[in-house]
């Protein structure tokens, strides 16, 4: 596609977008402009393949959303405290999903030894995660399928950051948050639930523990 018309989709798109809703329903953008209620927050990858709403059939409102390479929860990324700790005190969100895919290209990325540039740093995170789980992961001799568990790893270790993290054993401390682990098929468009989640302190190690 010419890049003139590669922009213009966009722009086309919306329009075609924003009709369709004020044919289905003339107040559908006048009820969403009142504010937000999700119930939802989803930590999920910027893999254009995985978005968010699409995948699990929810609309605009329904789902709080933070994407990053590979999904991951940073104890120091601000950008991701940040959006976890507003949809946890302000959208009072009951569930938080943490989502990963298999085929996940900076999974993939950071099980080899190429230098990719910058975002090595990032990845470096997963390598972490590889090293914690290295007698495990290097028993599977099938690249792919050391891959997709590495994915699945990736993901519970991520479910485990977000119960270390202050904001989560606060909400804990007074309410009920649930934090679920999945990973999405890009073969089949299914989810599998991991059945990781996590909804109290008592879930992870003492050494992580707050007190309120
Ligand atoms: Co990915």
């Amino acid at each position: 596609m010419d890049i003139n018309e590669s922009y213009r989709k966009l722009i086309d798109g919306n329009k075609k977008f924003a009709l369709e809703k004020k044919f289905d329903d003339p107040e559908y953008f006048k009820k969403l402009s009142l504010g937000q209620t999700p119930e939802y927050l989803w930590i999920g990858c910027s893999d254009s393949r995985v978005p968010a709403n699409e995948i699990t059939s929810t609309q605009s409102g329904e789902m709080f959303v933070h994407r990053n390479i590979a999904n991951l929860v940073i104890h120091t990324d601000f950008n991701a405290l940040s959006v976890i700790s507003y949809a946890i005190d302000v959208l009072k969100v009951k569930h938080i999903i943490v989502c990963g895919h298999y085929g996940c290209g900076g999974v993939r990325a950071a099980m080899t030894n190429t230098a990719n540039g910058f975002v090595d740093n990032w990845l470096r995170h997963i390598k972490d995660v590889y090293n914690k789980y290295e007698f495990e992961l290097d028993a599977i001799t099938d690249f792919d399928k050391r891959a997709d568990r590495l994915v699945e790893l990736n993901v519970i270790e991520q479910v485990r950051n977000l119960a270390k993290t202050k904001v989560v054993q606060r909400a804990w401390s007074n309410r009920t948050l649930q934090v679920h682990g999945w990973v999405y098929g890009l073969n089949s468009g299914l989810v599998k639930d991991l059945n990781v989640m996590l909804d109290g302190q008592i879930d992870i190690d003492e050494i992580y523990h707050y007190k309120f």
